[in-house]
């Protein structure tokens, strides 16, 4: 599933960990970068480890709603976080622009690592809900990391990058990478891409309520017999959406859906509405159907919006 060069027990990143570069052009000290959600449509959780955090065997996918990140050169030292004009005020709450963003501690880590000693405004539009499984924070980290090195040291490696990414979080290595979609072990930070045969569509949804990663992990049941990512992978690499509906699946959607009953009754709703396995992304709270194409998934999601009275998305990947 990962190869050598890749063992972050090692704690390094080899040449085949790459970091995406697909930024828009710098003009006039200025750049903005996608900071794309991801989806996760396997997740097992192999065991507690004693760090704390648990060691995972999952399937992330990077789809195409995505956060727009510009960073704008300053003249003095300083770096700065804000929203965009057009952020929507139920998208800002719980979002924090002091030094604990993941956007400002990445910055920072950059800096250091790379002696740099020059400031940036950051001017983040958000989409993607915070709380709800799709990564919206990391992927604003890993769009840091990229943007930066675009903007301030095109030499730094990408191995550095990488292992800042993994300092940081567990799911910034995978958007990081700008894989479509990849195998995500030790606690996600070991990302194995996926070549990915033809697109993949989904109609989502999130409650109200977002979940705590920290207390969904802590209420894993680890009696239940192991499930493998691999016939998920298989799905992938030869495009047979109709059995990859089968294969999904995420072993934190049970202490989720104990923790937060809004979202359990969401998934139940959805599914009976739209006759169709319903799942959950990450820790949630983000939950999904798998669409055939994407006129099934624009029908699904026009109906699940009428009859949830809640605005939901189209993933693309
Ligand atoms: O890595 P990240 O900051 O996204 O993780 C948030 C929390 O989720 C961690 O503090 C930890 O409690 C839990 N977690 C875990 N095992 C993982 C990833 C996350 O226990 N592999």
């Amino acid at each position: 599933m990962q190869n050598d060069s890749s063992v972050g027990s090692r704690g390094s990143f080899g040449a085949s960990q790459a970091v995406c570069c697909g930024t828009k052009a710098v003009k006039d000290g200025t750049i903005c970068v996608p900071c794309p959600a991801k989806l996760n449509i396997f997740l097992e959780v192999l065991r507690r480890r004693e760090d704390g955090y648990h060691e995972l065997d999952t399937v992330m996918l990077r789809t195409q709603f995505s956060d727009m990140l510009t960073i704008q050169q300053r003249d003095d030292e300083q770096v700065k976080l804000r929203f965009s004009d057009a952020t929507p005020d139920h998208l800002r709450t719980g979002v924090p622009l002091d030094g604990t963003n993941l956007i400002l501690k990445a910055a920072r880590q950059f800096r250091e690592r790379f002696g740099i000693r020059r400031g940036a405004d950051f001017i983040l539009h958000k989409q993607i809900p915070p709380e709800s499984g799709l990564a919206g924070g990391s992927s604003n980290a890993a769009s840091t990391l990229i943007g930066l090195r675009k903007l301030w040291s095109p030499e730094a490696a990408d191995e550095s990058l990488h292992e800042i990414a993994a300092s940081l979080g567990s799911d910034i290595n995978f958007l990081l990478s700008g894989a479509r979609a990849a195998v995500c072990s030790s606690r996600g930070e070991i990302v194995t891409p996926v070549p990915m045969k033809g697109s993949l569509y989904f109609a989502a949804v999130r409650p109200q309520t977002g979940n705590s990663t920290g207390a969904v992990f802590r209420g894993v049941d680890f009696t239940a017999p192991r499930r493998s990512s691999a016939s998920v992978v298989e799905c992938l690499k030869t495009g047979n959406v109709c059995t990859l509906s089968e294969r999904v699946f995420n072993r934190l959607t049970q202490p989720a859906s104990s923790l937060n009953s809004e979202m359990a009754e969401l998934m139940v709703a959805l599914q009976s509405i739209l006759r169709r396995p319903v799942f959950m992304s990450g820790s949630g709270s983000t939950v999904f159907v798998l669409c055939e194409h994407r006129r099934q998934a624009m029908q699904d999601l026009h109906t699940m919006e009428l009859r949830l009275r809640r605005k939901g998305w189209l993933l693309e990947v």
